[in-house]
Formats: C-alpha cells, structure tokens, sequence
C-alpha cells in the first residue's frame, strides 16, 4: 500500500468512527487506500460482533482487506445502489464550507455549511471510487487531520484510456495544468489501473474553482474519470491520535 502522512492511530480512529455510522441491512461501498482499509477493518470487527452487511469494494486492494477483515462482499456491477459508502482522500478543501472566518477547532463535531470539494486518486481508484460514491445514499470520507486544506492544490490524478495519454496530456496543457504520466512504484513502465487505464497526475497550482475544472476535465474526449469530487460529501471523519470529530454537511 502507498504510504501517507497520517499515523496510523489517527487513520483508525477515523475508520471505527466511520464504521460505527453503518447499521444493520446496510449495503455499504468500500473506498481504497489506508484510511478506507482502517475502516474496514473496524467493520469487519463488527461483522463478527454481528452486524449484518454486504459491501462492495472499489479496487483488488480494498477486496483483500475486506475479505481479510471477513467483510461479505457483492459485486459493484449487480449493485445499482448503496445505502452507505466510506472512502479516503488525499485532500479536503474547507475554505468554502465553513462559515465564518474562524476555521475549525476540531474540538467537537461540526456542520459544514457546503459539501467540502476532495482530490482523490492517489491509488489510481478514483473512477470505481467515484461510481460508488454516486451510487451512495450518503457518502462518508475518511481522513486524518493532515488532509484538510483550506484551497485544493494535488495534482488531479486523471485516469485515461491508454491510446489517448497522448492527447489527454496536450488538453490538460491548455487547461492550464502540468501533467506527469504516473510511473509504476515496483515495475517499469506506467501504472496501469485495475480497469486498464494510464493515470497522468496534473498540477494546476491552487484549485479555486473545482466545479468549473472538474467539468473542463470531464469533457477532454480519452479522460475515463479524474479524482475531483465535488457535491458529493456528506460527512468528513477527521481522525487524529485517539479521537475523531465528525464534520455533516448541513
Ligand atoms: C485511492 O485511489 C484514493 O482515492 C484514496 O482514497 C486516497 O489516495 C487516500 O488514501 P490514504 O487514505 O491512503 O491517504
């Protein structure tokens, strides 16, 4: 698994808070990357305390976890609908959904005013992520509390049919971004997704307007999907050292 900054107790106190928000009969979609897998780990702990669950997962490495952590499991392509999906990022953006001037204290949990804009992908299963999280009545992510930043500025992981990478890159130019084709960690070569794909990461400095360049990107003929989330949180699990606050948006 990649590594992120986070500890890992502040990753696991986010994903038993997360996975305590699941109920009986739910079916639940399974984001990839640390902090999902420290949630679902968590909800295996309650699969064997009794919870009764099916869940689908979003790439090999989130199915290996939740099969591990003894997580029933259906498949996404029969799954039309989720109750309930949990899911990491590799930001949070809060500028525009925290009113006031004051920022958050993380002391107690909180109402956001407006869903919080993610960057997502840093394990290249942005589009399966974003599928479930389009297929889900509420959608919580999971974060430690490095991952909260007032303006987005990730590169934007953009995942692309391998014969367009070519002409993605030329149109991501004139978007006004920096694209960098994602070379493999443990073979040469690109990064291919677990649906086949290349994955370019594009730097665009700070995202002001995620809506208006998740739509620009959204429309380059070859882009399969790109790690921009945006109206599509319901609820951000902070995790820090022990404890985790809860941000809804209201
Ligand atoms: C997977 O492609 C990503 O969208 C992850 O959800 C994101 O990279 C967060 O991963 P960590 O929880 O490991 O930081």
């Amino acid at each position: 698994m990649k590594s992120t900054e986070g500890t890992a107790a502040a990753k696991r106190a986010a994903g038993e808070r997360a996975a305590a928000a699941v109920v009986d009969g739910d079916t639940v979609g399974l984001g990839t990357g640390s902090t999902a897998a420290a949630a679902i780990r968590a909800l295996g702990e309650r699969v064997a305390a009794g919870l009764d669950v099916t869940a689908v997962t979003t790439s090999h490495q989130s199915r290996a976890v939740a099969r591990e952590a003894g997580v029933p499991l259906t498949d996404l392509a029969d799954t039309a609908r989720l109750d309930v999906a949990i899911d990491g990022a590799d930001e949070v953006a809060l500028s525009g959904a925290v009113s006031g001037s004051g920022g958050l204290a993380l002391d107690g949990d909180e109402t956001l005013a407006a869903s919080p804009p993610l960057i997502k992908g840093g394990g290249a299963a942005h589009t399966r992520e974003k599928i479930v999280a389009g297929a889900a009545d509420r959608y919580l992510v999971v974060v430690d509390d490095t991952k909260l930043v007032g303006t987005l500025s990730h590169p934007v992981p953009v995942a692309v049919v391998p014969t367009a990478a070519a002409t993605v890159e030329r149109h991501l130019q004139a978007a006004g971004g920096t694209p960098e084709p994602r070379d493999a960690a443990r073979k040469d070569g690109p990064v291919v997704t677990d649906d086949g794909n290349l994955v370019v990461d594009c730097a665009f400095g700070d995202v002001s307007e995620p809506a208006t360049l998740a739509a620009e990107l959204s429309a380059v003929p070859g882009v399969v999907e790109h790690g921009l989330f945006v109206d599509t949180t319901d609820a951000v699990v902070v995790g820090r050292d022990g404890d985790a606050t809860l941000l809804s948006v209201e």
